[in-house]
């Protein structure tokens, strides 16, 4: 039977329910994160509260009664659940397509494993192909967008949109990825960069694959 990649967005959301603790859940941003927003709502009672990556989680998890703490009010978190751009079997993502990749990244960094949902799409063998968003501080743009473009890149900054931190995000276009790692510590040092949405050196631990055939889970 063929799915529609909504109904496999649905699957791993609900495949990630396993791996709720009974504590503090940091929660990731998008359409796949939503839908396990939507599963969360039905296992209320199960767990304590959330750490929300974006307004939009925060008020999403909010509308469903779930308490939302602030991350300096609690200490390390157990698990972060999110999806991504991009994900590879090494566990490297892209993510920000949504925006939020700053305070996804935040999260992230304070929790002790990283659950990944994605739809079999998502999985390439090199990253790229999805724009790498980079969140920048406004009067940085043009400074910012000449240095991605001296490193092959093609920025492109993402028309009307803020970010929730009050930035701009450059998405920039045809870089090739070969090493992930070097490549997001490159980009953090450029002046003016926030984050970049490489999530590489603190990759996913567990990745819940979206597929026909049903969720399989990597490791
Ligand atoms: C949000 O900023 C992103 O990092 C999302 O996690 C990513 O874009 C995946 O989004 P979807 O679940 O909507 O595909």
């Amino acid at each position: 039977m063929t799915m529609t990649q909504e109904q496999l967005k649905q699957a791993v959301a609900r495949a990630a329910i396993d791996y709720v603790p009974q504590g503090i859940i940091g929660v990731g941003t998008g359409s796949t994160a939503n839908f396990f927003i939507d599963e969360l709502a039905t296992i209320k009672g199960r767990f304590e509260a959330a750490v929300a990556s974006s307004e939009a989680t925060a008020q999403r998890l909010r509308s469903h009664g779930i308490q939302v703490l602030d991350l300096n009010s609690v200490g390390e978190l157990e698990i972060y659940v999110d999806g991504a751009d991009e994900i590879t079997r090494h566990m490297h993502m892209i993510k920000g397509g949504g925006g939020a990749l700053t305070r996804e990244k935040i999260v992230a960094a304070c929790s002790k494993k990283f659950i990944c949902m994605a739809d079999e799409s998502k999985l390439v063998d090199v990253l790229g192909k999805f724009p790498l968003p980079v969140e920048v501080i406004p009067m940085a743009q043009s400074h910012v967008a000449r240095e991605l473009a001296k490193l092959g890149g093609q920025p492109r900054l993402r028309a009307g949109f803020t970010t929730d931190n009050g930035n701009v995000i450059l998405d920039v276009h045809n870089l090739v990825i070969a090493n992930p790692v070097e490549l997001e510590t490159q980009i953090n040092q450029i002046v003016g960069v926030v984050t970049n949405g490489l999530f590489s050196q603190r990759p996913a631990d567990v990745l819940l694959l979206g597929t026909t055939g049903g969720v399989k889970i990597l490791r």
